[in-house]
C-alpha cells in the first residue's frame, strides 16, 4: 500500500491519471457513486479546516463509501498525550484509509510509517499539502489545457506557505516553468526549497517585493494569505499583514488569459471586486479539489487492496537513507517537526547525494 505526504510521491504519469479519473469522475458520477461502498475514511484533522476535510468527506461519500472523523484534537485522546503514530494504529481497526492534518511537520509520515493502511497527508504546518496541489494541477488544466511553459507568481507568505511548497514541487517536473516569486523579504521561500526543487529542476525564478511590477508577465497569479497564526511575533505580523492586496484595479495589468488561484481562506489579499472576474478560479478550484480528492482515495484505496503488505513510503523510496543504526544516533533540530515532540517517532533522515542528509519528517538539514 502507498501514502501520499507529498505530492512527488506521485509521479507526473499518477498526476496525470488522477487528472483523467476525476475529468472521468465529473462525466460519468453514476459509474462511481458506488465503487467503494464498504469502505471508511478517517478524517484526523488537529488544525482548524473547512475545505480540505469537507472535501475529504464529501468525497468519499460520492464514491459510496463511509466516513468517521475526529475534527477537533482537544476532544480526542491526543488531549491526554496519544501519540500519533499510537493513534495511527488504533485508526487501523476502524478504517480503510486515513486523511490527516497535523499542527507538527512530518506527523502524516509519522502515521504512515508505523500504521497499516495508506495515509494522505492534509497539510503539515508550513510543509506540505499535496491534495491541495492537486487541486491546482486540475484546475490549470482544465483553465489554460495544460501546465507546460507557464509563468506563475506566487504572492504574499512563500515561508510559511505549505501549498506554496507543494504546488512549486509539482510546477518542477514540467517543462518551461518560470517562477516569479512575490513576498516581503521576511516571508520569502525558504532556502531549502530553492536548493532542493527549484535549482535542481532547471526552472527560472525571480525573486521580488513588488506585485505591480510583475503582474503583466503572470499566467497564473497564486495569491496567499499572511498566516496569523504562524507568527511569533505578532507585532511583524501587523506589519506584514498587509503586503499584497489583489483588486479590480491591478487585475487591469494582468494579462487577459491569466488565471488567479488562492489556497483560501482568504482575508484580504483579494478584495471582492475580483471574485466576479472570469479569471478569478479561486472557488472553480474548490470543487476541483473535491474531484481529485475522490480521484486519490480510489487509487490509494485499490492499490491497498491490490498490494496489501507492501508498504510504499514516497519518501523512501525517492530517496536514500540513512542506516537506521546512524539514524538512531542524529536528532531532527527543528522544534516543530513531529520527532521533537514525540521521541518515540522513529528518526529518518534522507539523502540525494549520499552526504546532506536532511529530516524525512520536515525536510530540515542535519
Ligand atoms: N485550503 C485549505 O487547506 O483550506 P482549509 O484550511 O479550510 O482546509
Amino acid at each position: 500500500m502507498r501514502s501520499v505526504i507529498d505530492i512527488l510521491d506521485l509521479s507526473k504519469e499518477e498526476v496525470q491519471e488522477l487528472i483523467d479519473s476525476a475529468l472521468d469522475m465529473i462525466e460519468n458520477p453514476a459509474k462511481y457513486a458506488k465503487i467503494l461502498e464498504g469502505k471508511k475514511l478517517a478524517t484526523l484533522f488537529y488544525e482548524p479546516s473547512t475545505r480540505t476535510r469537507m472535501s475529504f468527506e464529501a468525497a468519499m461519500l460520492e464514491l459510496g463509501g463511509t466516513v468517521i472523523s475526529m475534527a477537533d484534537a482537544n476532544s480526542s485522546s491526543a488531549a491526554k498525550g496519544e501519540t500519533v503514530i499510537d493513534t495511527a494504529r488504533v485508526i487501523s481497526c476502524y478504517a480503510d484509509i486515513i486523511a490527516m492534518r497535523h499542527f507538527k511537520e512530518g506527523a502524516a509520515l509519522a502515521a504512515a510509517n508505523k500504521g497499516s493502511m495508506p495515509v494522505i497527508n492534509a497539510g503539515d504546518v508550513g510543509h506540505c499539502h499535496p491534495t491541495q496541489t492537486t487541486a491546482y494541477l486540475l484546475t490549470i488544466y482544465r483553465e489554460k489545457g495544460g501546465v507546460d511553459g507557464l509563468t506563475v507568481g506566487f504572492v504574499g507568505d512563500l515561508k510559511y506557505g505549505r501549498t506554496v511548497h507543494s504546488l512549486i514541487n509539482a510546477l518542477s517536473r514540467y517543462s518551461g516553468i518560470k517562477l516569479v516569486l512575490i513576498s516581503p523579504n521576511e516571508l520569502a521561500l525558504p532556502r531549502y526549497v530553492i536548493d532542493n526543487t527549484i535549482i535542481p529542476s532547471g526552472m527560472e525564478y525571480v525573486e521580488t517585493t513588488s506585485l505591480e511590477d510583475s503582474i503583466a508577465d503572470l499566467d497564473i497569479i497564486y495569491m496567499t494569505r499572511i498566516q496569523k497564526e504562524r507568527f511569533d511575533d505578532q507585532a511583524e505580523y501587523e506589519r506584514l499583514k498587509d503586503s499584497y492586496v489583489l483588486d479590480a484595479a491591478k487585475m487591469k495589468n494582468a494579462k487577459a488569459d491569466c488565471r488567479v488561484l488562492h489556497p483560501l481562506p482568504r482575508v484580504n489579499e483579494i478584495s471582492v471586486d475580483v471574485d466576479d472576474d472570469p479569471r478569478a478560479c479561486y472557488f472553480k478550484q474548490v470543487l476541483n479539489g473535491k474531484y481529485m480528492r475522490r480521484a486519490l482515495i480510489l487509487k490509494l484505496i485499490r492499490e491497498a487492496e491490490a498490494k496489501p503488505d507492501t508498504k510504499e513510503l514516497g519518501i523512501a523510496t525517492r530517496l536514500k537513507r540513512m542506516p537506521e543504526e546512524q539514524a538512531k544516533r542524529c536528532r531532527c533540530g527543528n522544534p516543530k517537526c513531529i520527532t521533537f515532540t514525540e521521541p518515540s517517532t522513529p528518526n529518518i533522515f534522507v539523502t540525494e547525494d549520499g552526504e546532506n542528509y536532511r529530516c524525512a519528517y520536515c525536510e530540515t538539514a542535519l
